[in-house]
């Protein structure tokens, strides 16, 4: 049975055009058009995402989750917060540890690895956590909204792409608290117009939203050049003898999420080509060993 609206009901869910649910939805229509059209969506949409690439997404989407949900915990009563804290409906963060030790196995900690993007994005989540917590509203819609819409369609493609056979590894996109994504993000909405905000922070939110987004964009671009780079050095090795996805797998160790700036690995193609080399060997030589 789900707890969706149980404990603090909604009486007045008219929407208009001065509502922050409108207002959100509008100043960001242009940036989910940009979302849609990164190259990791595409492939998606397209039916192509890769083992790879759905792992170092979940890679990403811990920390991005791990962040947003210890941040909003902690802002839990803040009364820009209160209204849209659902923890029970939509909390990812244990979701996205079974799906994680479903691909990586017992020691997943160990094995993440996560593009720079993505740590500038939970770095963005801790600071508004302190500074400015009802910026953390644009976040969580974000994130949530985006996983109960088009993140649903998304479950589906991800189990046909890979041939999963199970749910096994697919646990990020159900919401067992959620039995109905449509409702729920009727009364979502309806608790976001119930935020009193000033002018001032209104503003501030809707520009958070559109950083938001940013954020995310940063992160699955990100995603797709470390890997189009991983496998260039995959392909560069003439020592390799696994298949690239576990030699993707021995680049990440450390009890850290290890870190790659794809920015500073596109810099240019030789350096990209000579590092592409560089990795395929450190991968073929062992030198990843700790
Ligand atoms: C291929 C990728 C995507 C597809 C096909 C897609 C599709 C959709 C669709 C059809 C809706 C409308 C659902 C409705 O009106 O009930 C929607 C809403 C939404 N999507 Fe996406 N989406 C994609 C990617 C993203 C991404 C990457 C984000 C953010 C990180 C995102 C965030 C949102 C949000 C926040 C909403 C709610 C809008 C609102 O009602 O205010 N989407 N998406």
């Amino acid at each position: 049975m789900t707890s969706e609206g149980q404990q603090r009901p909604i009486t007045d869910t008219q929407v208009t055009d001065s509502d922050l649910s409108e207002q959100i939805k509008a100043v960001t229509k242009d940036s989910h058009v940009r979302a849609e059209n990164t190259e990791l969506m595409r492939s998606y949409v397209k039916g192509q995402v890769t083992l790879s690439q759905y792992k170092m997404l979940l890679c990403s989407l811990y920390e991005i989750y791990k962040a947003l949900e210890e941040e909003m915990d902690h802002n839990a009563s803040h009364p820009a917060v209160a209204p849209v804290y659902f923890p029970v409906e939509l909390a990812r963060l244990e979701c996205l540890e079974k799906d994680l030790e479903h691909f990586y196995g017992p020691d997943w900690r160990n094995k993440i690895v996560v593009p720079a993007a993505t740590l500038n994005y939970t770095q963005r989540l801790r600071e508004i956590g302190e500074k400015h917590p009802e910026y953390l509203v644009a976040h969580a819609y974000t994130r949530y909204l985006g996983d109960l819409s088009g993140g649903q369609v998304l479950g589906r493609i991800t189990q046909k792409s890979l041939g999963l056979k199970s749910n096994d590894g697919l646990s990020f996109f159900y919401f067992p608290g959620v039995s109905s994504p449509n409702r729920f993000k009727q009364l979502y909405r309806g608790r976001m117009n119930s935020i009193e905000l000033s002018s001032e922070e209104r503003a501030g939110l809707l520009q958070e939203a559109v950083r938001a987004f940013q954020l995310n964009i940063q992160v699955f671009d990100d995603i797709q050049k470390t890997l189009s780079i991983v496998e260039l050095g995959a392909e560069s090795s003439w020592t390799h003898e696994k298949p690239i996805q576990q030699q993707q797998q021995h680049l990440v160790h450390g009890e850290k999420p290890v870190q790659i700036s794809s920015s500073f690995l596109s810099a240019s193609p030789l350096l990209r080509m000579m590092l592409g080399v560089c990795v395929a060997l450190a991968v073929g030589m062992g030198m990843y060993a700790i």
